[in-house]
């Protein structure tokens, strides 16, 4: 078999055999296959696109490539949940406890981020103690005792796609469905979860920026996910603006431990308690996902998924008593308003400038060594559809710089006021099995 047929193949606009595509990813992680061959192929795909079987085989290809984590001690159905990422996010903190204090275990592989703000991880480290460096061992325990961990991503989950991502990174092929569609999976299929549910976001903040590409998007993953035996469902879930009030590390943990405590952040409520009853029912606790929602608002109420957040933290080393009082904790120094320069009702939120801002005052990364500043962050005051005077407050930034101009201006821009309302967003556009 030879690399250069494969490419013309792809070229003509053929179907790739399961060989071939194998032939390809195990060449290139091994180095046998070099940049430019998998770069032309990358592209072929691009242009031609690759259909469902196909991309199963990718994706199949690629987590073949490396690691996969067992997780067969871990008694019960695992469900995990991926989102496609966008501002303001801090669903996993919110559906992890729900779901486990119904007895189904979430067992989470999660990242640091590079970008606006922190990753899962990172969010998480804003609880003094808290650690995801645990050994495998302890991770299954937990989930065994505990019904949720979290633990930090080994090196070698799915390296084929690491290699290729970064190759499609320079080479102008990051957008191509199926390539997005088997990277995401891989990764995911790689963590050794038995059923997924994505959050799939679409609008301005997100990856894809059309519900045409979202639905296209999630249509695919889910194919992949039940073609390669894992029960699949996608929520497609709005990022015209960002999740809920808090954009940051620490005071993204006390949003989300505000919504266990019962808060009505109603986005993010509402979007949470949608994923954590389609994982509920994909676990098999339930039929309907109307009647697992029923069971998690009763344990919101009652305290439960609260108590399950702190003996979470907790077995994990982290300080339980930061959730019991989020005053303590971390803290910025100066808490900047900033005021509408006129007055109407607020149109647009660009959620990424949102995500900027946050960054610049050192809740996110620049580059991969940069060090996050947990107490740092935005309070949105304001979000698409309300009426703002004059001079109010649109955000306060959390900043431990007393002159937070950059983020100032960015935060300015983000927001298009006008004289007419428009309607707050549809929050879930669709569920996609
Ligand atoms: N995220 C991924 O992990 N892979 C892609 O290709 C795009 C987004």
């Amino acid at each position: 078999m030879r690399m250069y047929d494969i490419i013309v193949k792809k070229r003509e606009g053929n179907i790739l055999n399961e060989e071939e595509i194998r032939f390809f990813i195990n060449g290139y992680t091994n180095g046998e296959i070099p940049d430019y061959q998998a770069s032309a192929l990358a592209m072929a795909i691009y242009f031609q696109g690759m259909n469902g079987k196909e991309t199963a085989a990718l994706t199949q290809a690629m987590v073949d490539s490396g690691e996969k984590i067992d997780l067969s001690d871990i008694e019960g159905h695992i469900v995990d949940k991926h989102s496609t990422g966008g501002v303001g996010d801090k669903v996993t903190f919110i559906i992890g406890p729900l779901v486990a204090s119904l007895g189904i275990p979430v067992a989470k592989m999660s990242g640091r981020g590079l970008g606006h703000t922190g990753g899962t991880i990172d969010k998480l480290e804003a609880i003094e103690g808290f650690t995801t460096e645990i050994t495998k061992e302890e991770f299954v325990r937990n989930v065994n005792t505990h019904k949720l961990a979290v633990a930090g991503q080994t090196g070698n989950l799915a390296p084929a796609d690491k290699k290729l991502y970064a190759l499609r990174d320079v080479t102008g092929t990051v957008n191509a469905l199926s390539l997005i569609a088997s990277s995401i999976m891989s990764k995911k299929l790689a963590s050794g979860a038995d059923s997924i549910v994505l959050d799939v976001k679409t609008g301005s903040g997100a990856f894809m920026k059309t519900l045409e590409d979202s639905e296209a998007l999630a249509r695919e993953m889910v194919t992949i996910g039940n073609e390669l035996g894992k029960n699949t469902v996608a929520v497609i879930s709005d990022m015209n603006q960002p999740l809920g009030f808090e954009v940051g590390n620490a005071n993204e943990i006390k949003e989300a431990a505000e919504i266990l405590k019962g808060s009505d952040v109603k986005d993010l409520r509402e979007l949470s308690l949608e994923i954590a009853s389609q994982m509920s029912v994909l676990a098999g606790a339930f039929d309907k996902p109307e009647a697992a929602r029923e069971a998690l608002e009763e344990n919101i109420s009652n305290g439960k998924a609260h108590a399950k957040l702190k003996e979470f933290i907790e077995a994990q080393h982290g300080a339980g008593e930061m959730i019991d009082d989020l005053s303590k904790l971390p803290q910025a120094e100066y808490h900047v308003e900033v005021p509408a320069e006129t007055g109407g009702y607020v149109n647009e939120i660009d959620a990424e400038s949102i995500g900027v801002a946050a960054m610049y005052l050192g809740a996110g990364r620049q580059t991969k060594d940069d060090k996050i500043d947990h107490s740092v962050g935005i309070t949105l005051k304001k979000k698409i559809g309300d009426k703002v005077e004059e001079g109010e407050p649109l955000v306060v930034l959390h900043s431990n710089m007393k002159e937070p101009e950059d983020s100032v201006e960015k935060v300015k821009k983000a927001y298009t006021i006008t004289s007419d309302k428009k309607e707050a967003p549809t929050l879930l556009h669709n569920i996609i099995k």
